[in-house]
């Protein structure tokens, strides 16, 4: 059943919903105990510092356009859409296939998206949120009328697979969503916030590979193109940005926290998402987790999430979720949404 709603925003007659949903993650599994035989860390560690049991890891031709692909196809299917009818493409990415042209252009040949304006969306975790933002202003500007937003990453090729403190994060993944116009089944999209902080660029970033650093021999040995992290910082920055964020947003939808059925969060860290749920007062029982098996997917992990809270039956029409991420920027959003294709 579709619940009553107590927002007031005049754009609420204008409603977006999410009409297909998909995800496509790499065949080959890493356990803790094999990355323990590759650095010094445990299983144990591993498993009480972070929650993450096994994480995916692509093949060396499997790549993060491969992956988008996969997911935009399966969202088609799901959503009972042809490619065709696909206006624009924004694939949410920090590892492109190539840093030019934009990952977007792959995806849309992979998946047939042939009417697609195509672009990339940098934001790292808060990629997805980000680009669904901007998918929902076109669609409301009626710019667009049918929009695919992918989050992908193929982390496994910016981890410095000798650091014990960034690669027992991460892991591969893809998941995508198509946004439409509904038809007053349910709300869809009813309030969003994202912020950016440039200040903390430092606490999580590549220095090279980019234009200020290219990669020379030099830097590559010292391993300057992988992720550094300072962890602590990063902890405790996304704690907080995170819970007041999605306070924000919900405020902005006119609801409360104890009306959300699901909260699906950026998959950081089980002890991260412990500590947002219990600032917004949700019950775990309510947050959909998947890192156990998936580890951090970036900007694949919100719609790698849903489309698995979806498809097992948890995530039902009527339901009020909140999508909420933080990442490299830093960069972070939340996103309030009733559940419904229609
Ligand atoms: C990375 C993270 C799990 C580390 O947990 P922590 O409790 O903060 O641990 P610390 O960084 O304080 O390190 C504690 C000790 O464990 C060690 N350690 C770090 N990684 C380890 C590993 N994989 N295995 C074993 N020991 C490890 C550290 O070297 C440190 O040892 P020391 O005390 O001798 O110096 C945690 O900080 C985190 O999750 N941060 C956010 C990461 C994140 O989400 N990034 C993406 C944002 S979108």
């Amino acid at each position: 059943m579709i619940k009553s709603h107590k927002m007031t925003n005049p754009i609420s007659q204008n409603r977006v919903v999410i009409s297909g949903v998909g995800s496509r993650v790499p065949e080959k599994i890493l356990t803790n105990d094999e990355l323990a035989g590759m650095v010094d860390t445990s299983d144990e560690w591993i498993k009480t510092r972070t929650g993450i049991s096994e994480r995916r890891i692509a093949g060396s031709h499997e790549t993060t356009s491969d992956m988008a692909a996969g997911a935009a196809l399966a969202a088609l299917e799901n959503g009972k859409t042809d490619a065709s009818e696909i206006d624009l493409l924004i694939v949410a990415t920090i590892s492109p296939d190539t840093a030019m042209p934009a990952t977007a252009c792959y995806v849309q040949e992979k998946a047939g998206l042939k009417n697609a304006m195509c672009f990339d969306m940098a934001a790292a975790c808060s990629g997805f949120v980000y680009a669904l933002d901007i998918a929902y202003q076109y669609i409301l500007t009626g710019a667009a009328k049918k929009v695919m937003v992918v989050g992908a990453d193929k982390m496994s090729a910016l981890i410095n697979w000798q650091d014990r403190t960034t690669c027992v994060l991460f892991g591969d993944g893809a998941g995508a969503v198509i946004l439409e116009q509904g038809k007053g089944k349910s709300l869809g999209i009813m309030a969003s916030s994202m912020k950016s902080d440039g200040s903390q660029a430092s606490i999580l970033h590549i220095e090279a590979g980019g234009a200020a650093m290219p990669l020379t021999p030099e830097n590559i040995t010292e391993g300057k193109q992988y992720i550094t992290m300072e962890g602590s910082v990063v902890f405790k920055s996304a704690v907080r940005s995170m819970s007041e964020i999605a306070e924000e947003a919900l405020a902005k939808a006119g609801l409360s926290s104890s009306e959300i059925a699901w909260l699906v969060p950026h998959q950081a860290n089980k002890r991260i998402l412990t500590a947002v749920a219990e600032k917004l007062g949700i019950s775990m029982e309510r947050v959909v987790i998947n890192l156990e098996k998936y580890g951090n997917t970036t900007a694949g992990s919100i719609p790698l999430a849903l489309d698995q809270a979806v498809n097992d039956g948890r995530i039902k029409d009527g339901d009020y979720i909140l999508f909420v991420a933080f990442g490299a920027g830093a960069t972070w959003g939340a996103t309030v949404l009733q559940w419904g294709r229609e």
